[in-house]
């Protein structure tokens, strides 16, 4: 083997040359449309030195067979294959990050995306623009193939996300764009993983005089399947909206944490007294109303606020076990902080209060990194 690098060091000669159009493609159960679009893109893409990148959050209708035999026949197809991860934004930043092209451009597997816009997303980038957004609303009044309601929710999640960012365009949302791959690679540490809103979030982590072009097109029906757009994703898309508004001083996990925080002091109280009416010492009432207490919150955590990095199995057990760790400093730093303030004639409440909100604050940030921290 060593002696055969050497020689082929020495013949920097290329087989063939490397990509300078990379198109990223998320898919979550797209089967049914991975062979047709992949049939369309080489038709459309003929005259770019081009490759397609899928990434595949590993699909249950085995999205990734189908491109693997693509692939056999087409090597400038590859498919990037992420287990135990779920994202769209996640996987769309993957794909980039991963691209050979020095112009990277993103879209759906489902066909809504008219793929004879590529060429010209890409020229507008030759052209120096720093984006090319694909847009659906190029006219206020422009019809798309979304269901009324979905309309109605896209229009004001649109309206919401212009307010927060600088950057001008009809439509922060589209999941049909193009850009420069060293722009993602700059800012690629602040972009978050969950959710749909890959474009809105690389808009407002870009330079306030970034230049943007917009290509209209009109949004097809899905040809098969359906959307995974849902609750869980507009909520996610919401707390992207709520950490930029606050300047990403207040995430929604920590708004989260302490709601669940505050419904498990309401829960600990009735524990308390259901406990000393059957008669147990006050110490020890207090302490079993703590523990489950403490099991309920962790529970609730890990299903709500962590969503996307929910523990199961034996490290849900090894999460409850720090977490329990935790929050028992948490519970002596609450009392230290109230007795100090209550000692130095603060009214009670005031006393208690700050003494929970520290004690909330150094739970949620410990625990952020040491019990969740995928
Ligand atoms: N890898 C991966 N992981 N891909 C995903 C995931 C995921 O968790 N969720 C969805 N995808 C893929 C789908 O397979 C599809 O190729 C593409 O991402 C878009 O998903 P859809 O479920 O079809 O989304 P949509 O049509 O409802 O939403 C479209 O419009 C939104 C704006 O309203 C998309 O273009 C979005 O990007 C866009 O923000
Ligand atoms: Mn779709």
């Amino acid at each position: 083997m060593e002696m055969f690098l050497p020689a082929a060091r020495a013949q920097p000669e290329r087989l063939h040359s490397a990509p300078d159009v990379s198109v990223i493609i998320p898919t979550f159960n797209e089967r049914e449309n991975v062979g047709k679009l992949v049939s369309h893109l080489i038709a459309t893409l003929h005259g770019l030195n081009w490759e397609v990148i899928f990434v595949d959050d590993d699909s249950a209708d085995r999205t990734v067979e189908v491109l693997r035999d693509i692939g056999h026949y087409e090597p400038r197809i590859r498919c990037i294959r992420r287990v135990g991860r779920r994202g769209l934004a996640g996987a769309c930043i993957e794909g980039i990050l991963s691209a050979q092209g020095e112009i990277v451009a993103v879209m759906d597997a489902d066909l809504q995306h008219d793929h004879r816009l590529l060429p010209d997303l890409v020229a507008a980038i030759r052209d120096g623009n720093d984006l090319a957004i694909a847009t659906r609303y190029s006219s206020p009044r422009q019809e798309t193939a979304l269901s009324p309601f979905r309309s109605a929710m896209s229009r004001i999640g649109t309206y919401l996300a212009q307010r927060l960012i600088t950057a001008r365009t009809t439509d922060p949302m589209s999941g049909f764009f193009a850009t420069r791959r060293d722009l993602v690679e700059a800012m690629a540490p602040r972009l978050s993983n969950g959710g749909f809103k890959i474009l809105f979030d690389i808009l407002s982590n870009a330079e306030p005089d970034v230049r943007i072009a917009e290509l209209p097109y009109r949004f097809a029906t899905r040809s098969a399947g359906h959307s995974k757009m849902d609750r869980r994703v507009a909520l996610q898309f919401l707390g992207l909206l709520f950490t930029k508004a606050t300047r990403g001083l207040v995430s929604l996990r920590l708004v989260s944490f302490f709601l669940i925080g505050a419904a498990g002091l309401g829960l600990h109280m009735a524990l308390l007294i259901l406990v000393l009416v059957a008669g147990v010492n006050f110490a020890a009432a207090q302490a079993i109303a703590t523990l489950i207490t403490m099991v309920v919150n962790f529970s609730g955590n890990n299903l709500l606020t962590y969503h996307d990095q929910q523990l199961r199995g034996r490290s849900f057990f090894r999460g409850l076990l720090v977490y329990v760790a935790i929050c028992g400093i948490g519970a002596v730093v609450n009392v230290g902080i109230a007795t100090a303030l209550f000692t130095v004639a603060g009214p009670w409440w005031v006393a208690g209060l700050a003494g929970a909100f520290v004690s909330g604050l150094w739970n949620y940030l410990v625990t952020q990194t040491l019990v969740w921290n995928r």
